[in-house]
């Protein structure tokens, strides 16, 4: 089998410099590439990756580290990223940190001793300064929940736009009595949606009640008991915002053991657009985040140096049947 020494000593260049040409991975003129390429092939060369990683510096294995693989828009974040690591030749491991600080800090460590050539993390589990400590000098961008880190980049959507998009949607269906289930508290991309409903409400002349705020967790159940204690307290609203589509599809089967009709008496708007979005009946009107090309930019950002340190998605209101005019009648009255 040749070895990387006699693809070297055949392009009369250093090992290090094959590694760099055939990796993609560091300065190499774009003559002394096709050189050590052209080589490789005569010579019949297959790159063994553990002898790259002693050679380049690193393994040619990204790793993604995610909260929750249950939540459809997880997998759907992952196939993104897969499809560039695929493209560009690089292995790419799935760790899952749940909602677990000392597990996720312990899998970023790990992710360190074992050399991976990067890493793309959801934020929102461990501080930035223990990310930081845990991953030290290996190559990181986080997408969709920030970690705030110098010098690592940031790929997520117009989260604070998306909540805007759902108020003025619903507001201009005539709802004014908004009810809100809102994502963790202590997580960016929760507050955002939240403030940019109440950005629209503000904007007609109201505002966001926090009477009929109930914050979830991005599940399912969570958004079926809110909107059940809602409707229990006798709270009067027409409309509910959920900052996800899972709590969505909770708030629709609350609404429906209640007897509400949707949309005829509380029009539903949720977030992501999730593959089910579009199965539940009537289909869950939504704001679009582009799930797929966060994932590939994540990827396209740690292999291709310098990247923008912030780079922000559109998302768009997708118009489907649990919305409708306001009809003059409130979930609380009956
Ligand atoms: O559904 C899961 C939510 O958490 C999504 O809205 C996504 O933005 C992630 O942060």
């Amino acid at each position: 089998m040749t070895t990387i020494r006699e693809v070297a000593v055949q392009a009369g260049v250093s090992v290090a410099t094959v590694s760099r040409a055939l990796s993609g991975n560091g300065r190499v003129s774009a003559r002394t590439r096709e050189l050590v390429r052209e080589v490789a092939v005569e010579l019949g060369y297959q790159p063994d990756d553990v002898a790259q990683s002693l050679v380049g510096g690193g393994t040619r294995t990204l790793a993604m580290v995610v909260p929750d693989i249950t939540n459809p828009f997880f997998p759907e974040l992952v196939a993104g990223v897969q499809q560039v690591a695929d493209a560009r030749r690089h292995a790419l491991w799935l760790l899952q940190s749940g909602d677990d600080p000392a597990r996720a800090a312990g899998l970023l460590l790990e992710l360190r001793r074992r050399r991976v050539s990067g890493v793309v993390l959801v934020g929102g589990t461990l501080p930035a300064d223990q990310v930081r400590d845990a991953l030290r000098e290996v190559p990181l961008v986080t997408v969709d929940r920030v970690v705030p880190l110098a010098d690592v980049p940031v790929v997520t959507s117009d989260h604070r736009e998306g909540g805007r998009l759902a108020g003025r949607h619903l507001l201009g269906l005539g709802h004014e009595r908004i009810a809100h289930v809102g994502g963790p508290a202590h997580l960016d991309v929760s507050a955002a949606r939240r403030q940019g409903l109440d950005d629209a409400m503000q904007e007609a002349g109201t505002e966001l009640d926090p009477d009929l705020v109930v914050d979830g967790d991005f599940l399912e159940e969570s958004g079926y008991h809110a909107v059940t204690d809602l409707l229990a307290r006798r709270k009067d609203f027409s409309a509910v915002v959920a900052a996800n589509d899972l709590m969505a599809i909770g708030a629709l089967r609350a609404l429906d053991e209640a007897g509400r009709a949707v949309p005829e008496e509380v029009s539903v708007v949720g977030y992501d657009d999730i593959h089910l979005a579009r199965y539940v009946r009537p289909g869950l009107t939504t704001v679009r985040q582009d799930v797929g090309e966060l994932g590939r930019r994540a990827v396209q950002l740690l292999l291709d140096r310098p990247a923008p340190a912030l780079t922000v998605l559109p998302v768009e209101l997708v118009r489907r049947g649990t919305t409708a005019p306001h009809r003059g009648r409130t979930a609380g009255a009956r």
